[in-house]
């Protein structure tokens, strides 16, 4: 009988389509962002035994859309998107493919920094424009300063690897981190008030829960230093839009790098557009060749091992405690 894994999105990178090939699995793609309606639909046309999710939502509508569904993994790690608790409700594991893009996100974290301490971004748009701003433009070096990372896990630890032979010193919060790594740069910062008194540089690298939304609001970007860089790479709801672009307009703090935003895109018309301290990418940062094919096959080698009946690393499973309920 062939398995069949339907994806909200386009087909997979070449390792994974051949993986699912030689085993025989038919792989469905979706249309991206495909109206709810319309994808609950296609679910309950194709009835899969897995889906990707790829791109947008997987509601409860439509994981109950498929009798068949016995595995759902999420190409990539941020699990927002998907009902854990209706798939637990049928017995069904959610997965995420743990680190297999954190180093293509850790790179564009620190592509961001660099851009905004240097404006490389509006520079860019301003030289192409026929300026030649040689006399105005100021940047800042990120050589020494003080680096606050909030979540230390796989992306958070490359990226207090990659920053290392810049000397800056790096203040980590992570109230779930057993063990510091052994850094004689690295500190651990218990205070989040602390932490953003003290940083230079502050970059986002937490998953987005319900007790963690405008983790940086108007308060947080009031206490943060002048000369200080916001980057978000993890989600847009951690940060509050409308607060972080007063913070950007009245020079508050130096300059913001986002690559993800609330709502995404963000309205044409959102004042985020006329503001020349933010560089701003597309929800990219795990967009590179490598980070596809390593998450595209480890999608679907976890969907095989949960068919199979094989134990998944833990930390995989994203609702495993409301799957032991
Ligand atoms: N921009 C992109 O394309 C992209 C790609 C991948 C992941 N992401 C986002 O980056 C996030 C981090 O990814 P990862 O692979 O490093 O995940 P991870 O699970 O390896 O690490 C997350 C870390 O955050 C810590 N944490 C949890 N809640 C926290 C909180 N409230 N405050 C501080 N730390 C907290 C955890 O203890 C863990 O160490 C994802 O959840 C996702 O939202 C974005």
């Amino acid at each position: 009988m062939t398995r069949k894994i339907l994806l909200t999105g386009p087909a997979l990178a070449h390792d994974a389509m051949s993986y699912a090939s030689e085993r025989g699995i038919k792989i469905v793609p979706t249309v991206p962002y495909l109206p709810a309606a319309e994808l609950t639909s296609v679910i309950r046309d194709e009835q899969p035994d897995a889906i990707i999710v790829r791109q947008g939502k997987l509601t409860r509508e439509m994981i109950e859309a498929s009798s068949n569904l016995r595995a759902i993994a999420k190409h990539g790690v941020g699990y927002d998107t998907i009902d854990i608790q209706a798939a637990a409700e049928k017995k069904v594991p959610v997965t995420i493919a743990l680190g297999a893009n954190a180093q293509s996100v850790a790179e564009h974290a620190f592509a961001l920094m660099f851009s905004v301490a240097r404006q490389t971004a509006w520079l860019d748009a301003r030289t192409r424009k026929g300026h030649w701003d040689k006399a105005t433009a100021n940047g800042m070096e990120l050589f020494g300063k003080t680096l606050g990372l909030v979540g230390l896990g796989a992306i958070g630890a490359i990226l207090m690897d990659l920053v290392a032979p810049l000397r800056m010193k790096v203040n980590v919060f992570d109230p779930y981190l057993k063990t510091l790594p052994d850094r004689p740069y690295v500190e651990r910062e218990t205070d989040f008030d602390r932490l953003i008194d003290s940083s230079d540089i502050i970059s986002l690298h937490c998953p987005l829960t319900d007790q963690n939304r405008n983790l940086i609001g108007a308060a947080q970007l009031n206490r943060m230093r002048p000369n200080a860089i916001l980057i978000n790479t993890a989600r847009g709801e951690l940060v509050d839009t409308p607060a972080l672009i007063r913070a950007l307009q009245t020079q508050r703090i130096a300059g913001a790098g986002l690559d993800t935003f609330n709502p995404e895109p963000p309205p044409a018309e959102s004042e985020l557009w006329g503001l020349p301290n933010l560089v701003a990418t597309p929800h990219v940062g795990a967009n590179t060749s490598e980070a596809r094919e390593r998450v595209g096959l480890l999608a679907v080698e976890q969907i095989v091992q949960i068919w199979e009946g094989t134990a998944l690393d833990p930390r995989c499973i994203v609702n495993r405690q409301l799957l032991d309920n």
